[in-house]
């Protein structure tokens, strides 16, 4: 069969697609770049916004065509179907299946049977899923689902509860990956620095990079998400000394006043998470933070939002990624009054230009420095032209072809608030 996968959402997603494909073409499928070659459609769906619920449901609804045209197997998979199990199979009737989070990785198994509905909640059953050639920067799942319950968000509900993949796997994966080419890996999961809690006798996510760390041929780790909650001394230890892991810390923040982030179920407080911040950039000298954070909570008053405002001035991460709080059916922020649409969009644009600067300023600064770069595969028009990324996650777009997973001096020449350009030094 041809097949063809759309994927939207976390990279968790992007990751299962990529595994996905694999378990396909191992059984002999092809995949292809164009639903109207296809004959299985998958569709892997996200629920976290309202948004992107739209775009999904638009995208189901091209395929009608199709269906009528070629007939051929459309699959609607992952998050959203999880959560819209009933609406989809009566609002989308040419749909024949809707496969959920936990069922998503046995989709070649499901093809040949009669169901048309596969959302159960059950065991994980890890196994690895490797490419015939690795990315540069290749993901691993490293764990599933999320126990935080924060107030306004449906991945505890569509992922279920936090499941570590064992850690003799994950060292398995790696090696696997960087022998068939990875030069970085970046491991995955909602909340990784609570990994292995849920398994007696596993190791913590500091000793996990410890391990990794000793893998040869592996140039850089990375990893995402983090919890404040769960950012043990013991991590930053590990980060500080650890010569691959990258200094680079995505820590979501979510809001930037103390009723605010006991409403969203947080578990910290501002000071508390400003006093983490200090003892992280003590210990890891340049490193660079980026964070979550969500705009235009339900109740948010003007001189919360302010609040916010004034905190991110104080902290300046390198990025945020900024969003408007959508409602959830499912998450307990649902119950509370919604902000109208107008003064959320406009507290968004305004945050949004407060960040922009601070971030342009701070990439600013690496003007005329040298950066570690590595290459990354072609994601650029230009033939002439390579992108990688510094050891602080920062894209730089180089004006000259370079071999992707080489690992290049740079000189930093421009910088705009997303990206830096710079030419090859070594
Ligand atoms: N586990 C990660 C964490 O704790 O930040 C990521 C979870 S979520 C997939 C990614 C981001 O989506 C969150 O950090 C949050 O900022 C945003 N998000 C989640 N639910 C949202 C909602 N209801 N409205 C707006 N943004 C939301
Ligand atoms: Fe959602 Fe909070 Fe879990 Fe992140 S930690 S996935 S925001 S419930
Ligand atoms: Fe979306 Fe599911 Fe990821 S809701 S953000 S795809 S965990």
């Amino acid at each position: 069969m041809k097949f063809y996968i759309w994927t939207i959402g976390c990279q968790m997603n992007e990751k299962q697609s990529e595994e996905l494909a694999v378990l396909l073409k191992k059984n002999g499928n092809i995949e292809v770049d164009s639903p109207e070659l296809a004959d299985l459609i998958i569709l892997n769906t996200c629920s976290v916004r309202r948004r992107s619920e739209i775009r999904i449901e638009g995208r189901i609804g091209e395929f009608k065509k199709l269906k009528e045209k070629g007939n051929p197997i459309i699959v609607v998979a992952g998050c959203y179907a999880q959560a819209h199990k009933e609406k989809i199979l009566e609002r989308f009737p040419y749909v024949d299946k809707v496969v959920g989070t936990f069922d998503f990785l046995n989709i070649p198994e499901l093809l040949n049977d009669g169901k048309r509905l596969y959302v159960e909640e059950k065991k994980t059953e890890w196994e690895i899923v490797l490419p015939e050639k690795a990315k540069v920067s290749s993901f691993i799942r490293i764990m599933e689902g999320c126990n935080n319950f924060c107030s306004y968000c449906i991945v505890p509900y569509v992922r279920g509860r936090e499941r570590s993949k064992p850690s003799e796997l994950i060292i398995e994966e790696a090696k696997g990956l960087v022998a068939r080419g990875a030069k970085e890996i970046v491991l995955l999961g909602q909340n990784v620095n609570s990994y292995g809690k849920d398994i007696p006798g596993e190791m913590t996510f500091a000793q996990l990079l410890y391990r990794l760390n000793d893998i040869e041929g592996l140039e850089r780790i990375r990893f995402t998400t983090s919890h404040p909650k769960d950012m043990s001394d013991e991590l930053i230890k590990a980060m500080a000394e650890l010569p691959k892991v990258c200094e680079h810390l995505h820590l979501p923040v979510q809001g930037g006043n103390d009723r605010i982030l006991r409403l969203m179920n947080r578990n910290y407080t501002k000071d508390q998470y400003r006093r983490l911040i200090e003892k992280v950039r003590n210990a890891i000298p340049g490193i660079a933070l980026t964070t979550d954070i969500i705009i235009g909570y339900p109740t948010e008053t003007e001189e919360e939002f302010e609040e916010l405002l004034a905190f991110i001035k104080e902290i300046k991460f390198d990025q945020v990624y900024s969003a408007i709080f959508s409602r959830r059916p499912m998450a307990k922020a649902s119950e509370l009054p919604d902000l109208p649409y107008e003064v959320k969009q406009r507290r968004y644009e305004i945050f949004n230009q407060v960040q922009n600067e601070i971030s342009k300023e701070l990439n600013e600064r690496l003007i005329g420095t040298i950066q570690e770069v590595l290459i990354e595969e072609a994601k650029t028009k230009f033939p002439n032209q390579s992108r990688g990324r510094t050891r602080t996650n920062k894209v730089v777009v180089i004006d000259e072809k370079i071999e992707p997973g080489t690992i290049v001096k740079v000189r930093i020449k421009e910088a705009s608030e997303y990206t830096l350009k710079g030419e090859k030094v070594e």
